[in-house]
């Protein structure tokens, strides 16, 4: 596991796009796994200044998000379909055919999760990016989630909806459920970029890494992978 602290916003974002484009430039038609959250926000912009500047192209590109709430229209402002499309797809020349993210609107939830699995059990994701919750979930894999979990449905915890509810107008609109790739399928990415900034992130970062591997904690698993790069900044990195 690769460790690199940054010392500002802007070093963070040029790190994490340093990872994203040496696997683009190699190959234009790559396959990135994506994640939404405050967090890759800085990543995205660098993507976007990049393409502006140096027209670095997607047009080739495969993705796959890690998940998406249950019941939320794809136009509302914080469906993870819409926050990809504000922060990277309407700035880059991605071609939508080729973007994946499970979709919470589905009338056959359990279907849709085998659809997403099966795209996903065909697909071999180059890099995933990864956040973290503030109890250690990866996408919405929360604590005491299998190590070898599909595409499922989950409820959130409190946590994460006190959590999320930041993004809303009050907690009660914050989707109760959502649908995510699994742990499993998350760690079948040949490489994963961890990101996290922020002190209510530390504790989380510190058993990420120096922890059991536990279900306990979901980004435990981490140390499992043969190849894993964490960017932090300064506050999340407090406690290592
Ligand atoms: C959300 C997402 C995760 C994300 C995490 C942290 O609930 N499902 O994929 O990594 O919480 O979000 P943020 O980056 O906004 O702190």
């Amino acid at each position: 596991m690769k460790i690199v602290i940054a010392r500002s916003e802007e070093e963070f974002g040029k790190l994490a796009f340093a990872e994203i484009k040496e696997i683009v430039y190699r190959d234009p038609a790559c396959t990135l796994g994506l994640a939404t959250g405050s967090t890759p926000i800085p990543l995205y912009k660098e993507m976007v200044k990049d393409h502006q500047e140096n027209g670095t192209s997607y047009a080739k590109v495969k993705t796959f998000n890690l998940d998406e709430y249950v019941g939320l229209p794809k136009e509302h402002p914080e469906s993870y379909i819409s926050f990809m499309t504000r922060n990277l797809f309407s700035h880059v020349d991605i071609d939508m055919k080729n973007v994946n993210i499970p979709n919470g609107l589905a009338s056959d939830i359990p279907a849709e999760c085998a659809r997403y699995s099966a795209l996903l059990e065909k697909a071999s994701v180059d890099v995933q990016v990864l956040g973290i919750g503030g109890n250690g979930h990866i996408a919405f894999n929360e604590p005491n989630t299998p190590f070898d979990s599909k595409t499922h449905q989950v409820f959130l915890t409190q946590k994460t909806i006190t959590d999320n509810a930041r993004f809303f107008d009050s907690v009660d609109q914050v989707p109760k459920s959502a649908l995510t790739m699994g742990i499993g399928e998350i760690m079948k990415a040949k490489k994963l970029l961890m990101l996290a900034t922020g002190k209510n992130k530390a504790d989380a970062v510190y058993n990420m890494i120096k922890g059991p591997v536990t279900t306990a904690c979901p980004a435990s698993a981490l140390q499992n992978h043969p190849d894993v790069v964490v960017i932090l900044d300064q506050a999340a990195a407090a406690k290592l």
